[in-house]
């Protein structure tokens, strides 16, 4: 291991510290060979005082005692109808996942435990079919939960709910994880699966905010794998229940949970909650951020050079995008309060970072912005963009004219001859 990535983890810690992380483990990830090393990076985010809780599912184990058995379960993920006997493969299948990952807690020096912290009601009747054994999570322990994480004990949570009679019911994993992440306030929903992350259409979705998912999966559900419209619908439903950020990561690949929780850009899929939460103003410590982060475009004349002192001075106008806060983009707005004109410039995006949708972000986020100030109108000069201001960003190309005086003289100066986009805002 290299001590610069040390460092890289380290720069979390701050943030995470005696903050709750749901992992939310398929029980097919249990049983892989890349099991003990997750294990381990759940030792390594524990040391690091982060409290996690282990939520796993089973249904992959439910499936292979059915086939020992021969015979069919009435339904593998606790969202169907569960029978007596499927509830018994149920109940079987968990407890023996539940021990293996306590043993495998205990063979990383972690202590842990089961707990029986879901309180649940049976699912009903629905649409005239009585679900059975299935049942809904009604409310989580959540005193009994914190307790064993005040005593460094890591709570370990089976698919099974029970009711105030001492019955069993079978509960959807996802939904459990959902329902500890909300009511423990966690930080981070992980769902630890044995794909990449969301895949939509065949492509990985990298980042996208909840409200945007949503949209999709009604406009195309077709487009998810019918097995991943459940970490689908419970990602933004947790995102609206006030968790900031779900993850979806690949259990089977080394340091995918570490690369996921201490970098930003990771492995699988991040949802988050508010598109607009990643930006913020830019402050005097940015400067620097801000040019590294423009290098390459002022050098290949994208963006004009600013100085340190330049861009000191008028720092009150920049806006940083950050990912797990490191700075991935900036934009500025200049702003003319007589001709009532904003400029949009500087905007940036790290390569690592294009086609996510950041630019058209920031570019909606500053429209917001000067719209909310009274501005009518919001310039952009651009060089090498200018077509994507016009088809990402509804600008049409204006003329020199269009600029105030003062920006007007500045820009003859220049002679950059960039093109001018104007925007009206009303
Ligand atoms: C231009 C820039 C801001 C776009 O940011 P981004 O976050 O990658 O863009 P988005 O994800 O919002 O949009 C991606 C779309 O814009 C298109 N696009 C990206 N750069 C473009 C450019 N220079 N010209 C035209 N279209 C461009 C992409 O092809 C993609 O199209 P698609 O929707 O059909 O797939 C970014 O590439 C950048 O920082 N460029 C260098 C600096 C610069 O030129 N800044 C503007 C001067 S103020």
């Amino acid at each position: 291991m290299k001590l610069t990535d040390l460092r890289g983890i380290l720069q979390y810690v701050p943030e995470f510290r005696e903050k709750t992380i749901v992992l939310a483990i398929d029980g097919a990830i249990v049983t892989d060979d890349n099991f003990a090393t997750l294990l381990l990076d759940v030792a390594l985010l524990w040391s690091l005082n982060i409290r996690v809780i282990v939520v796993h599912g089973a249904s992959a184990q439910i499936k292979a005692l059915a086939n020992q058995a021969q015979m069919t379960a009435s339904d593998l993920d606790g969202s169907g109808i569960t029978d007596a006997a499927t509830l018994d493969l149920s109940l079987t299948a968990a407890t023996r996942l539940t021990h293996e990952i306590l043993q495998g807690l205990s063979a990383c020096d972690l202590r842990a435990a089961c707990t029986n912290v879901i309180i649940a009601h049976p699912m009903g009747v629905i649409q005239g079919v009585d679900h059975l054994f299935t049942g809904k999570v009604e409310r989580v322990d959540v005193a009994l939960l914190q307790t064993l994480l005040t005593q460094g004990v890591i709570p370990v949570i089976p698919p099974l709910g029970f009711d105030g009679d001492g019955k069993t019911y079978r509960v959807n994993s996802d939904g459990v994880a959902l329902a500890v992440a909300e009511q423990l306030r966690a930080i981070k929903l992980i769902f630890i699966t044995s794909q990449d992350g969301l895949i939509f259409r065949e492509r990985l979705i990298r980042q996208m905010p909840a409200s945007d998912l949503v949209k999709l999966v009604q406009q195309d559900r077709a487009g998810f794998a019918t097995e991943m419209l459940s970490k689908v619908q419970h990602a933004t439903a947790a995102c609206n229940a006030g968790v900031p950020r779900v993850h979806v990561i690949n259990g089977t690949m080394d340091e995918g949970l570490l690369g996921e929780v201490f970098s930003n850009h990771g492995i699988g899929t991040l949802i988050y909650a508010n598109e607009y939460e990643n930006i913020r103003p830019a402050k005097k410590k940015d400067v620097r951020a801000i040019q590294l982060l423009t290098k390459q475009a002022v050098e290949a004349d994208e963006l004009v050079k600013r100085s340190k002192a330049e861009l000191e001075k008028g720092i009150g106008d920049y806006f940083i995008f950050d990912i797990d806060k490191n700075p991935v983009a900036c934009v500025a707005l200049h702003v003319y309060p007589e001709q009532q004109q904003g400029e949009l410039a500087s905007l940036y995006v790290s390569s690592a970072h294009e086609n996510q949708g950041v630019g058209r972000k920031l570019l909606q986020f500053v429209a917001d912005k000067a719209r909310d100030m009274g501005l009518r109108e919001l310039l952009v000069l651009s060089t090498q963009a200018f077509t994507y201001f016009i088809s990402k960003g509804s600008f049409v190309e204006g003329t020199p004219d269009d600029l105030p005086p003062a920006r007007r003289e500045k820009y003859e100066q220049s002679g950059r001859n960039s093109k001018v986009l104007v925007r009206k805002l009303n």
